[in-house]
């Protein structure tokens, strides 16, 4: 849906679990990580109305633009800045209350905006470039990676990221044809080696989604998926925010993360499980002191698109919300 100003008016993923977990009232400080096309970060200012601001982050400057656009009714309650959420601190040190932020907000991965646009290359649906950067200035883009890189790399990321079984046959056949620079061509070389394999079912990265469920999906899903977390570096980046972002809340502040497969959430459930035991120590030290609990779980399950949600955008069904709080 877009409104006359041609800004897409899509419902944000979990919107209102997002909205209730945060709890965002007026005179509080919040940031969105990953702003998107701006639909949680305008609910959250709508909520902590008249004086609650936002500091929204993205690396995608078109996303940016979309968001300035939905957040301009918000005037200087909304702070808006082209960079990863890994630079979340300094970014902060202008906009958040000395004793902390009240909230922030990681809804991870790719939007529909991107993935609607062939010209980004997120898509095997359609034909475009090669590219699947968030930043187009970043480097490296997945063309490089498909061309470039030596095989037995892209064959270990297409493993890692994407758990493809047929990994190493799959980076054999795109050496085999490079130089592929579409992502119609790569995705007909993915699915040669994994229609001829006889598998386009299974668990894995896909967990919680169509995979597990049993369902099929496009042969090229896993290898696109591994392309894009690479491309991204999105999986050191998640990380290395999560103690950023605990650091930076006050007190009784809330840290709400969707994960949308089963790496990314794994990763954010061991951070805030191993920060909840409180048990954390540093093997390295000969003297470990054990640590105090830093967060509370407000939901020891993660939450999930209800079946309405589900029915009005398919895209929510592999989403996954976990919220903390800082003790
Ligand atoms: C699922 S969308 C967010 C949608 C948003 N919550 C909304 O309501 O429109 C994820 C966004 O995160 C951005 N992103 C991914 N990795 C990022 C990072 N390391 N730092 C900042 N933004 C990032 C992507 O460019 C994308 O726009």
């Amino acid at each position: 849906m877009a409104d006359s100003a041609g800004v897409s008016r899509h419902v944000p993923v979990l919107y209102q679990p997002v909205l209730a977990g945060l709890q965002p009232a007026p005179g509080g400080a919040y940031i969105d990580g990953t702003v998107g096309a701006g639909g949680h970060a305008a609910g959250i200012l709508a909520a902590a109305a008249p004086d609650g601001r936002l500091l929204g982050l993205d690396r995608d400057p078109a996303a940016l633009e979309v968001a300035r656009e939905r957040l301009r009714p918000f005037g200087e309650r909304a702070r808006l800045v082209q960079a990863s959420y890994t630079q979340m601190a300094e970014l902060a040190a202008g906009f958040a209350p000395a004793a902390g932020c009240d909230g922030i907000l990681l809804d991870l991965g790719l939007s529909s905006l991107q993935l609607g646009d062939p010209a980004r290359g997120f898509a095997f649906q359609t034909d475009g470039p090669l590219d699947m950067r968030f930043d187009p200035q970043a480097a490296p883009s997945a063309d490089e990676i498909v061309n470039a890189w030596p095989l037995d790399e892209l064959a270990d990321i297409i493993f890692r990221y994407g758990e493809e079984p047929h990994s190493r046959q799959i980076a054999r056949a795109i050496g085999a044809a490079r130089p592929l620079h579409s992502t119609r061509a790569l995705a007909q070389v993915v699915a040669g080696v994994v229609r001829g394999a006889g598998v386009v079912r299974g668990a894995g990265a896909l967990r919680g989604g169509r995979a597990e469920r049993g369902e099929r999906i496009h042969p090229a899903t896993r290898t696109f998926q591994a392309l894009r977390i690479a491309v991204n570096g999105e999986l050191d980046a998640l990380a290395a925010v999560l103690p950023v972002a605990l650091r930076l809340l006050r007190p009784g502040g809330r840290l709400a993360v969707i994960a949308f497969h089963s790496l990314e959430d794994r990763i954010v459930k061991d951070f805030f499980r191993r920060q909840a035991r409180g048990d954390e120590t540093d093997p390295t030290d000969p003297y470990p002191a054990p640590f105090e609990p830093a967060l509370a779980l407000v939901t020891r399950k993660p939450l999930t698109a209800s079946p309405e949600e589900l029915a009005a955008n398919p895209r929510a069904r592999s989403a996954k919300l976990r919220i903390i709080e800082k003790l």
